[in-house]
């Protein structure tokens, strides 16, 4: 099927991440800051909630640390992994739409790391995902959020081509077309191997900054920290990415 970005295609199904379980973990992934900057935020403990909870490459070492944490993800293949790894069993998990945040709170905290907010189809959607982390979040609440910031001088035409590795017996390239009206990019990253042809589609509907502040403003809540990273480091107009901290008053 040829994939275009404003046709009805499944790339943004909750349970789209299947498809990726068995290889998720296989990127190099490093949680220890994101985890030192979450643990920091409950430094008294309290219920945490993180949105797309994925394999659990960060709520296990969160949880490690001794914060109470529970998770939503969309994915029953990603949550097999996680419950397969020490601690996965320990964490409660409930399988839905992170929109809809079907979980009873309060939480002190909640967070979506990784671009995933990007996973939720449409604005409406976005929307909808702040406003219900907004209702399960006690007063004070924080709700943190990564994601990138996206360039568009990466596009010519609004698509772009790039070989992300090559070698003798393999390259693996991505193929990009961007929607500038659904701010939607739609990937196909591809690897030609000896084993043949591999697709690896995805879609993020990106926002921006102040898109996101807005989000939460409609939500009743407020930016009360921005960084470039989990470091702190200092978020200005060259930062190609942001840790936003959302507060319930
Ligand atoms: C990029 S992974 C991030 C997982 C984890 N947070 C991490 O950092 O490793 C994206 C995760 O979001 C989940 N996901 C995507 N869309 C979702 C949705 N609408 N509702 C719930 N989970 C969703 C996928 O199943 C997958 O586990």
């Amino acid at each position: 099927m040829l994939v275009d970005s404003t046709a009805v295609t499944g790339l943004n199904d909750p349970a789209f991440f299947d498809r990726y379980a068995n290889e998720y973990d296989e990127n190099d992934y490093e949680p220890t800051p994101t985890v030192d900057f979450l643990a920091g935020l409950v430094p008294e403990g309290g219920r945490v909630l993180e949105l797309a909870i994925g394999t659990g490459r960060v709520a296990l070492p969160l949880a490690a640390r001794g914060v109470s944490v529970e998770g939503i993800d969309g994915s029953p293949a990603m949550v097999e992994q996680l419950r397969a790894k020490p601690g996965g069993r320990d964490i409660p998990v409930t399988i839905g739409d992170m929109a809809d945040v079907s979980v009873d709170g309060p939480f002190r905290l909640a967070y979506l790391v990784f671009n995933t907010l990007f996973n939720l189809p449409d604005q409406a959607r976005q929307v909808d995902c702040f406003r219900n982390v907004a209702q399960v979040l006690e007063p004070g609440g924080r709700f943190v959020i990564e994601c990138f910031i996206q360039d568009l001088t990466e596009f010519d035409r609004h698509q772009r081509v790039a070989t992300r590795a090559l070698s003798e017996d393999a390259v693996n390239m991505e193929f990009l077309r961007h929607d500038p009206v659904e701010q939607a990019v739609t990937y196909q990253r591809v690897t030609f191997d000896e084993q043949g042809t591999t697709l690896r589609p995805l879609r993020l509907r990106y926002c921006w900054p102040s898109e996101l502040d807005l989000m939460a403003r409609l939500a009743g809540m407020r930016l009360s920290e921005r960084w470039t990273d989990w470091d702190r480091s200092t978020f200005d107009a060259s930062s190609r990415k942001h840790v936003s901290v959302y507060e319930k008053p």
